[in-house]
């Protein structure tokens, strides 16, 4: 389903842009997204299939699931997103440089970092990362034929920017639970909060500011269960367009 905001994604969405605009170095809101996928990890089994949803040009978060990961399929709606990190897989010598965001994601697991982790991470990246996909997550078949379901889906900050109100955010949670999450799998999100935008240069894109109560309701009305669902929140120290950033977790019930 195309909606206002993706046409806005579509026409107006630069990665390079938005990376040079959010990704100037890892800050504390890079850690504490990063630190809870960490910890979140650890609860989890090993050896998973994961979908990185709207990963956007990034491949922050892929340096802390490849680990946990047996293959991951990362996807987007915008193909210029998913030609920033095909770049980056195929050591593109143009493509944006992730290592400082490596060395972040060693930091917060406890791992020295030497080159020698920051390479063995960085390959065990481009192994696991085995498809670059187009996906619509507003669409009943957000990966079109390749839609399946999976261990888990991380969608960092994306599900907020393509959900117009409170009532397409619960859509597109329920949706996401249908389409991609096998029984007991896990949907792990992170939204930026008490705003209702954020802008790449000139660019505004719209975001749903949405509370804690509404992020725990969106998820046990997509069938996650309430005593699995874990959340935290931070208030944004640097200089951003918004105040703070919400992460969370849950398991789907069982089928
Ligand atoms: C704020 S960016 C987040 C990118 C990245 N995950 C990050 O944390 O920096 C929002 C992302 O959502 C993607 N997006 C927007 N609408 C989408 C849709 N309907 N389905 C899938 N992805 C979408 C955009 O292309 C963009 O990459």
């Amino acid at each position: 389903m195309e909606t206002a905001l993706s046409r806005t994604y579509a026409a107006e969405f630069d990665p390079q842009a938005y990376l040079q605009t959010y990704y100037t170095g890892p800050d504390a809101e890079d850690r504490f997204v990063t630190r809870f996928m960490v910890t979140a990890l650890q609860t989890m089994p090993a050896n998973l299939l994961t979908l990185e949803l709207g990963g956007g040009p990034t491949l922050f978060a892929v340096a802390t699931l490849a680990p946990s990961s047996r293959e991951i399929h990362f996807c987007d709606y915008l193909p210029a997103n998913l030609e920033a990190v095909r770049r980056w897989l195929a050591a593109e010598p143009d493509a944006f440089d992730w290592e400082p965001y490596i060395e972040m994601t060693l930091e917060e697991e406890l791992i020295p970092v030497t080159s020698a982790a920051v390479a063995h991470r960085a390959a065990d990246m481009r192994r696991k990362v085995t498809r670059l996909l187009r996906c619509n997550a507003l669409d009943t078949a957000p990966l079109g034929p390749h839609t399946q379901k999976y261990d888990l889906v991380v969608a960092q900050t994306s599900l907020d920017a393509m959900s117009a109100n409170i009532a397409e955010w619960k859509w597109v949670m329920g949706n996401v639970s249908r389409t991609l999450i096998a029984p007991e799998g896990r949907l792990l999100v992170s939204l930026v909060s008490g705003v209702e935008g954020y802008s790449v240069g000139d660019k505004n894109f719209p975001v749903l500011p949405l509370t804690v109560d509404d992020v725990y309701q969106g998820y046990v009305d997509a069938g996650f269960r309430a005593d699995t669902f874990q959340i935290e929140t931070m208030t944004a120290p640097d200089a951003r367009d918004y105040v703070g950033l919400i992460s969370a977790v849950a398991q789907k019930a069982a089928a």
